[in-house]
């Protein structure tokens, strides 16, 4: 059986915050490649505050009183564009949000048109989730607005990245040095797995990647990981596993023999997942393809922290609307 046919680069490289843009004053999270430690720190370390306020309940800023927001959703979402909603509307941004159905996309307007036509209504962020890799990169060349990527294609995904790294510094007692995590399954076609393998490099933790060989690109290493074959060696003695969903909608035909062997292979058991260090912990980007790629006990055991990395998801995307809006990521709290 061939590898999938996408690269480990599937779209322009470079630097997240830094990409070319229309208007030099914008900014954009295109990407966590190139992001520095720091940044990311700054980030998180301001989600961490908004984590506090949004528990406290009934927490309300008015600091993004007046900016305008546009969730541009060309693929289907629940936590991203959800915990974007609730983000806008806890800063006090106005906020739309559309995808294909419903607008006139779906009358051949371009996505360059209709993003324009958006741009021109005075919104000054735009988020952006689409099939293809490079469109946040693209926009952010032509629009007059900071874009933030909401995952496009197999590329990045970086404020999931910023979410995950979130959930395991906590977990890690804020020490990403000498950690180990290990990401399990569909490596080709995740941009979950992109995003996270540079932000951990970033931030100092190691990452370990493994799959079925048809899904784990031939040059995955110069991301910045290593790949093991044997899925009990990515797990024994790790700190962390990161479980994956079989991206179908970005898949080849052919790239696995059946779902059933692939769950006996690379499937999270709890026999497996005990591998790890007895602290280390189990995250998932979701949606969870349940007796697939995770069992249900693995996704509901006592090492899951699956629905408390979606919560860091809103702190997350908090810090990331106050950053574009102002620069300063805590400046809504
Ligand atoms: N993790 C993630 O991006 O989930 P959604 O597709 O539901 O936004």
């Amino acid at each position: 059986m061939d590898r999938a046919t996408v690269s480990a680069r599937p779209a322009p490289a470079g630097a997240g915050f830094f990409a070319a843009s229309a208007s030099p004053g914008r900014r954009h999270l295109l990407g966590l490649e190139g992001v520095s430690r720091a940044q990311i720190l700054e980030l998180l370390d301001a989600a961490a505050l908004y984590r506090e306020r949004l528990q406290s309940g009934g927490w309300q800023s008015d600091a993004l009183r007046g900016v305008a927001a546009c969730n541009a959703f060309f693929e289907d979402s629940t936590r991203t564009r959800i915990s974007f909603e609730l983000a806008e509307q806890r800063l006090g941004a106005m906020h739309v949000t559309f995808g294909v159905a419903g607008t006139s996309v779906s009358k051949g307007e371009t996505l360059l048109d209709t993003l324009k036509t958006v741009n021109s209504m005075q919104v000054e962020i735009i988020i952006v989730r689409h099939r293809s890799a490079g469109v946040p990169h693209f926009l952010a060349q032509h629009l007059d607005a900071s874009v933030v990527n909401a995952g496009d294609g197999a590329h990045e995904h970086p404020t999931q990245g910023l979410l995950d790294l979130m959930t395991l510094r906590d977990a890690w007692d804020h020490r990403f040095e000498d950690r180990r995590i290990a990401i399990i399954g569909d490596i080709a076609h995740s941009r979950v797995a992109r995003s996270a393998i540079f932000g951990l490099n970033a931030v100092g933790a190691n990452v370990v990647v493994c799959g079925p060989r048809t899904l784990v690109p031939e040059e995955v290493e110069s991301l910045g990981c290593t790949h093991v074959p044997r899925i009990e060696d990515a797990l024994a003695d790790a700190d962390a596993a990161m479980g994956l969903r079989i991206q179908r909608e970005r898949m080849e035909d052919g790239l696995l023999p059946s779902m059933a062997e692939y769950t006996r292979n690379w499937g999270l058991t709890v026999e497996r997942v005990r591998l790890m260090k007895e602290e280390a912990v189990v995250i998932h980007p979701g949606p969870m393809n349940r007796g697939v790629e995770i069992m249900p006990d693995v996704a509901d055991g006592g090492r899951s922290v699956i629905f408390y990395q979606t919560a860091n998801g809103l702190a997350v995307r908090c810090a990331v609307l106050a950053w574009c809006a102002t620069g300063d990521a805590r400046a809504a709290l």
